[in-house]
């Protein structure tokens, strides 16, 4: 039985302890907010926030992640709040796949640099890739966060 905390609630799940982490969060569990890209770690669709650092769920075997804090995007925290907001205010999302991990991205710069300069954006999203090249406007938009 692996126990995870998951958006402040516990999940007992009778599952294998490899299971990379996006498999029990999207199949067992339910939530499918965070999504599947490559699953290989090189798209960052699958990102969530384990403690408050921005993770590839998709290459983290469940047995990792037990006693810690996991956040999804249907989770909240102030910093996904804040950059949720901007993201409507600029109208980020085109077809939408990319975003969650984009924001999960995004969250996790701002957990760990207050006030992120134009270079240490560029570097902290470069793991996410956007298909419809929302870029620019994912960049406004966490330039606006933090104005
Ligand atoms: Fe995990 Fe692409 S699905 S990085």
């Amino acid at each position: 039985m692996i126990t995870l905390l998951i958006n402040d609630k516990k999940y007992k799940l009778d599952i294998a302890p490899e299971m990379p982490l996006l498999w029990a969060i999207r199949d067992v569990i339910g939530l499918t907010g965070t999504k599947f890209g490559c699953g290989i770690g090189a798209c960052g669709a699958c990102k969530v926030l384990v403690n408050a650092t921005a993770t590839y769920s998709c290459l983290t075997p469940v047995k990792d992640v037990v006693g810690k804090k996991i956040t999804t995007i249907e989770g909240t925290t102030p910093n996904l709040q804040l950059l949720q907001e901007a993201w409507a205010a600029f109208n980020v999302p085109q077809c939408g796949y990319c975003q969650p991990g984009q924001l999960i991205t995004a969250t996790s710069l701002l957990n760990t640099i207050n006030n992120p300069s134009d270079t240490d954006i560029d570097e902290a999203m470069s793991g996410n890739i956007c298909r419809c090249g929302t870029y620019q406007r994912i960049k406004s938009a966490i330039q606006h966060t933090v104005e």
